[in-house]
Order: structure tokens, then C-alpha cells, then sequence
């Protein structure tokens, strides 16, 4: 979707946010499958309100982006614009045991960070591609740990209320990878409460988990991680791989031949290949089964 309305692309410096247009969200996932939109950078999360209502009121449907790295996004032109929020620098601020990170931080150099600094709980989400926002609403987790054990109070701007407001933990729901945030929620900064630890046994810890997942998962290749959330007491990965799947391919959409429940762009992938792809495990896995399994992807498709 193109912004040409003049009076909101004359709005938008004002509101201190960039607007990149076209852009192709390809470029911007680590799929890299996407078709193109306007992209507008948040440069100021209390500008957030004003522009969503110029938006809202200008009949413009948005979406919020975060590092796009647990995202299937359609192709060809998309009948929304995209906004993410720009970084911001100093991104983690700590204070005693308390981070404060931005959402837009990236969740790899912010789990380093507080390493360093002797603040440890996270280790296992180190290798986890994307933002701390992104991770916040995901609930993401991997090796026995959640973000959502560590997050003491959320700043979202909700879409519920239209405002920007501040959540205590105790009023989030973190289930395995949901969270009862509301899907146009955007997630701004966290604070997050992090166990004291010296910072050689957390990288170790640090350490054990990269062999772990180097040894199991295609990291070099195009992927948005595990394709589907596991079902209560089983694994999708192995159910897809019993099942003889690796390899599988429509197009260059391919289960991955190191863990089958990643899919892979081995070439110039479609989202209409790999969402066919997606669809074909499905259902194999459902009459072979007869599990339903759950898109752990998030999926923008129109
Ligand atoms: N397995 C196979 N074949 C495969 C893949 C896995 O037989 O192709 C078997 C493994 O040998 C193992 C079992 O299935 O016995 C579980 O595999 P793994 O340890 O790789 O864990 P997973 O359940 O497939 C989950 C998360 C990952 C996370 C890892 C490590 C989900 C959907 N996946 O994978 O998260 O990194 O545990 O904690 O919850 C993601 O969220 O995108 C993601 C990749």
C-alpha cells in the first residue's frame, strides 16, 4: 500500500517518523518472502497514538513489524503499510538486577549485555533471531526458559485504549509461545528482573546452547525457526520427520533435511510456495496422527 495522502505524508515528519517507500518485505525477514508496502519508522513512541489515528482516519490499515524473523508475509502488493520502531541508543539501561530494553533492542546483544553485567536467565535464548519486542509477544523461549519469567512491567501501546500504558507482570499472561496481549498491541520497552550470576558460568550455559542448536537446526539458511508450535506432550519436528518429510519441497519452500519442523527458502520462495508447503505437512501430519498442528509462525497473508 502506497501513502500518497499529502496531508498525512506531510504529518509524518512532525510526528518524527520516516516513511521508506516502497518497501520490499523480503528484505526485512528472515525468510526473506514479502511483498512490497510503505514502510514508516517510529522514531518516537509517544507520537504512536497520534499517528495511528491520522492512519485509522485516512481508512490506512497498518501492521507492526518487529525484527521479522518469526514471520511469513504474502506477496505482491500488500493492502497495508508496515511500522516499525526505530532503535534507539542507549537501548538497555540497567539497575541492579533490573534491565530496562527497548523493543526494538536485539534480543541476542541484550541477553550478552546483561550477561556481562553478571545478569543471567537467559541464556537460552541466545541464537533466537529478532527484536525484545517481538520476543515479549511471542513469549519466546527455547531450553527449558521464557522471556515471560523475567518480564516484571510491559510499555505497550494498546490497541484497545489507544494509549500508551504500562503493564505490571502480574497483569500478562505467558503461555508457551502466547501471551494475552492482543495482536495490534505494540510492544515498546520491558523491564525485565534477571537472576545475579558471574558471567563465565553464563556463557557457558551461552556456550552449551549455541552446540545445541547449531548441531540441530539449519542457522545459516532462510528460515522463520520452528514452523509449528509443539502439540502438548509431542514433538512437531519429529512427527514430520517420522513422517519422511525432510526435503519436501514446493518451489524453493523446503523442510529443512537438519530439523523438520523449519522451512527453509532454498532460492526465491514464494509465500504462495511455502504456505502450500505448510499446508501439505498438515494435513499429512493430520491423517497420519490426527493432529491439528498449530502455525507457530505468525502469517501475514492479506
Ligand atoms: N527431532 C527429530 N527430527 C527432527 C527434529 C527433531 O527427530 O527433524 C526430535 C529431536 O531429536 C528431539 C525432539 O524431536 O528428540 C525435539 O527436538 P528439539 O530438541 O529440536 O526441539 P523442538 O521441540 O523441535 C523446541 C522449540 C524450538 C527451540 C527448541 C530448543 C517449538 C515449536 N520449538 O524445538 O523453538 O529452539 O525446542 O529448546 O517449541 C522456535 O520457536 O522457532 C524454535 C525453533
Amino acid at each position: 500500500m502506497r501513502i500518497e495522502d499529502p496531508m498525512i505524508v506531510a504529518a509524518l515528519p512532525e510526528l518524527n517518523v520516516e516513511l521508506r517507500s516502497p518497501s520490499a518485505l523480503a528484505g526485512l525477514t528472515s525468510l526473506a518472502i514479502g511483498g512490497t508496502t510503505d514502510l514508516l519508522r517510529i522514531k518516537n513512541h509517544e507520537s504512536i497514538p497520534s499517528l495511528l489515528s491520522l492512519l485509522d482516519s485516512h481508512g490506512v490499515s497498518h501492521r507492526f513489524l518487529g525484527g521479522g524473523s518469526n514471520l511469513l508475509v504474502g506477496d505482491g502488493e500488500l493492502p497495508w503499510v508496515v511500522l516499525q520502531l526505530a532503535s534507539s541508543d542507549p537501548d538497555i539501561a540497567l539497575d541492579g538486577n533490573f534491565a530496562h530494553v527497548d523493543g526494538a533492542a536485539d534480543l541476542g546483544r541484550t541477553v550478552t549485555y546483561c550477561a556481562k553485567h553478571d545478569l543471567g536467565g537467559m541464556e537460552g535464548l541466545i541464537g533466537v533471531p529478532g527484536t525484545v519486542g517481538g520476543a515479549l509477544r511471542m513469549n519466546a523461549g527455547a531450553y527449558g526458559m521464557q522471556i515471560g519469567s523475567y518480564v516484571r512491567e510491559v510499555k505497550l501501546y494498546r490497541a484497545a485504549t489507544r494509549q500508551i500504558e504500562i503493564l505490571r507482570g502480574e497483569q500478562i499472561s505467558f503461555e508457551y509461545r502466547h501471551t494475552s496481549f492482543a495482536p495490534d498491541d505494540m510492544m515498546l520497552a520491558v523491564k525485565l528482573e534477571l537472576p545475579s550470576k558471574p558471567y563465565k558460568e553464563i556463557l557457558q550455559g551461552i556456550r552449551i546452547c549455541n552446540e545445541k542448536r547449531r548441531s540441530s537446526q539449519p542457522l545459516g539458511q532462510k528460515s522463520a525457526g520452528c514452523i509449528f508450535k509443539n502439540p502438548p506432550g509431542a514433538s512437531a519436528g519429529r512427527m514430520i520427520d517420522d513422517l519422511g518429510l525432510k526435503g519436501l519441497s514446493v518451489g524453493d519452500a523446503r523442510v529443512s533435511d537438519r530439523h523438520a519442523n523449519f522451512f527453509v527458502n532454498a532460492g526465491k520462495a514464494s509465500a504462495k510456495d511455502m504456505l502450500a508447503l505448510i499446508a501439505n505437512v498438515r494435513e499429512r501430519v493430520r491423517s497420519a496422527f490426527q493432529v491439528e498442528l498449530e502455525h507457530e509462525v505468525v502469517i501475514w497473508n492479506a
